[in-house]
């Protein structure tokens, strides 16, 4: 069996989903379910045989001792982070606490874990630590992708603790063998998403009829990977990637974010019209402090080592992740209540009064 952490998040979710269908293994989900996290994303499966939820934190190092125990999986695969960027401009804290602080105490729980089990069984085990290209910093341009080898320079709290993470599951690696892997993502998009998010959150405004909040010059770029596709990457890198090495996961669709928030646009236009198009509710905001201009990935590493590439195309992508907010009122619903009302006043304060 597998235990993941962070199942109840948006990817999380989408990869115990895509593992309880094309899989026979079971799986442990671990998740603390923070605002991120809705147990409602994994309601179709909450009663699968292979399935089993556990309430908790990542450094809760007696929980998860416990559980590795108890449940002896032959791999981790670590979601559970906190994951949005201008949260942790609005406070860093809680980005060290679990990306950081809470890595490194499940790097140690999963050592101790690992040290126990008979050879065979440790030569089979994987640490699998899905992080971001964020760690990479900003691109010029004209630069090519980043690849594996792109030094760090993480720019914001979220990408610092994200690399503070992948350093200390290098360490682990490196200083005492655990067999870990970590992938280096761009940004995912698909169902499920949290409306923080530009996609979810351009959705959700404009079927409500706000503004959509593009941050400055809205000319920045990123390389966008459906959800889908980063799920069977990880499968790739599960079974086939090998200790000790990272893997950098792209969409091969970079997009200013112009072009996304239009693309969302041209897609609610397609499947709900209204009298006026989406995208007469753009607005420019000011822009998110420290913000980098350009993420891309080359994927040359992962395609000719372990033959994975994306097979979802962006537009179509889009008009499915569309399709299924449309379908999924419901789930709007539940995770727009308390909480998130807060966040959007506080985050975008220009456009209250618009709302
Ligand atoms: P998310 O914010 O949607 O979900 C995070 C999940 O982790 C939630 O279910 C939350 O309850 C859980 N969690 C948070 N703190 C926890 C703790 N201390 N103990 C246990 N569970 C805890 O995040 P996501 O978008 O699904 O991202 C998943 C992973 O992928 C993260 O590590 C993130 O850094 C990385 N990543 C995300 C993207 C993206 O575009 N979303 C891109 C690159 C990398
Ligand atoms: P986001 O989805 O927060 O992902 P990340 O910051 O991890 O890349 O943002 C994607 C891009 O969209 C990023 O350049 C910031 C921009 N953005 C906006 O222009 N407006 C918004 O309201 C949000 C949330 C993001």
């Amino acid at each position: 069996m597998i235990l993941v952490t962070g199942g109840c998040g948006f990817i999380g979710s989408a990869f115990v989903l895509d593992w309880l269908r094309l899989d026979g293994e079971p799986l442990l989900n671990l998740d603390a379910l923070t605002y991120a996290g809705h147990p409602g994303n994994l309601a179709s499966v909450e009663q699968h045989h292979r399935y089993r939820f556990v309430r908790g934190d990542i450094g809760n190092t007696g929980l998860v001792t416990e559980l590795l125990g108890a449940h002896r999986p032959r791999a981790i695969v670590h979601f559970a982070a906190e994951s949005h960027v201008d949260r942790s401009i609005a406070g860093p804290q809680a980005f060290v606490h679990t990306n950081v602080v809470g890595t490194v105490r499940l790097l140690e729980s999963a050592l101790a874990y690992w040290q126990s089990l008979p050879a065979a069984q440790a030569a089979q085990f994987r640490f699998l630590n899905v992080s971001t290209d964020e760690v990479f910093g900003s691109l010029e341009p004209s630069a090519g992708g980043f690849t594996e080898r792109h030094p760090y320079r993480p720019n914001s709290p979220y990408s610092a603790s994200k690399a503070a993470a992948d350093h200390f599951v290098r360490a682990w690696h490196h200083t005492f063998d655990l067999p870990a892997i970590t992938t280096n993502c761009s940004n995912n998009y698909g169902p499920r998403q949290f409306p923080e998010k530009l996609v979810p959150l351009m959705v959700h405004n404009a079927l409500a009829g706000k503004p959509l909040p593009v941050y400055g010059d809205g000319r920045q770029v990123r390389d966008w990977l459906h959800v889908q596709d980063h799920c069977s990457a990880l499968r790739a890198v599960l079974a086939q990637g090998r200790p000790g090495e990272t893997y950098n996961i792209g969409g091969r669709s970079e997009r200013t974010n112009l072009e996304v928030v239009h693309t969302v646009c041209a897609a609610l236009d397609q499947l709900r019209p209204q009298a006026q198009p989406h995208a007469t509710l753009i607005r420019h905001v000011q822009d998110r402090r420290g913000h980098d201009r350009r993420y891309a990935i080359d994927d040359t590493k992962i395609a000719c080592d372990l033959g994975w590439k994306p097979a979802v195309a962006f537009e179509h992508g889009i008009l499915s992740t569309v399709q299924w907010y449309l379908d999924h009122p419901d789930w709007v619903e539940s995770v727009t209540s308390g909480g998130y009302r807060q966040w959007v006043e506080q985050q975008y304060p220009s456009l209250a009064a618009a709302a």
